[in-house]
């Protein structure tokens, strides 16, 4: 597909926690020929700590306040395809900036689903509460993750299936409808 026949300039790939956002995100860039950012890679990046680090020695709120002044650093961005983390767009602020600099596309994927890819994985700090309080983050922000221009359904899918959807959902000319 021609990028100057899209009428958004950017896509953001929102959902929770093991929805699949970076490595969908990789793939979609490489099939636009856009470049690609993980908003937690580049938190890493910028702090030289990893998430996981920033939680433990600074706390959540540092974490969030770290991703604010990361997305604000984007809205100049032009043929991106920006990975959030998960909670990134539960700021109404974040939210606001990054849909207003393109298309935003949620990656649903079910709890046990989500359990399944990554509950036995140690690096993400809210994944190691308990099941029931993953449960309720989960069930809070769905309706948040619903806004989304696009939702996409990863939960039976592959990540090239998901790249696919996508694709095939903005050439049907989704953007008009979604843009006006
Ligand atoms: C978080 C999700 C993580 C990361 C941080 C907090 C969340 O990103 O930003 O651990 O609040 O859901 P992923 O969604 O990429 O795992």
């Amino acid at each position: 597909m021609e990028v100057s026949e899209l009428s958004f300039e950017n896509i953001i790939l929102l959902g929770f926690m093991g929805s699949g956002k970076s490595s969908v995100g990789k793939r979609l860039a490489k099939s636009l020929k856009w470049d690609f950012i993980d908003t937690d890679a580049a938190i890493e990046e910028i702090s030289g700590m990893s998430v996981q680090e920033i939680f433990r020695k600074h706390g959540e709120t540092r974490f969030r306040s770290e991703e604010e002044v990361l997305v604000k650093r984007l809205q100049d961005s032009r043929h991106y395809v920006i990975a959030t983390g998960g909670g990134t767009v539960l700021n109404s602020g974040n939210w606001e900036l990054l849909s207003q600099i393109g298309l935003m596309v949620s990656l649903y994927a079910s709890l046990d689903t989500i359990l399944e890819r990554i509950g036995n994985r140690n690096d993400r700090p809210l994944m190691k509460a308990s099941h029931e309080e993953i449960e309720r983050l989960w069930v809070d922000r769905q309706p948040i993750y619903n806004q989304a221009d696009l939702v996409i359904d990863t939960t039976d899918i592959g990540i090239d299936d998901v790249v696919r959807e996508i694709l095939q959902k903005i050439e049907g000319g989704f953007e008009n409808v979604a843009r006006g």
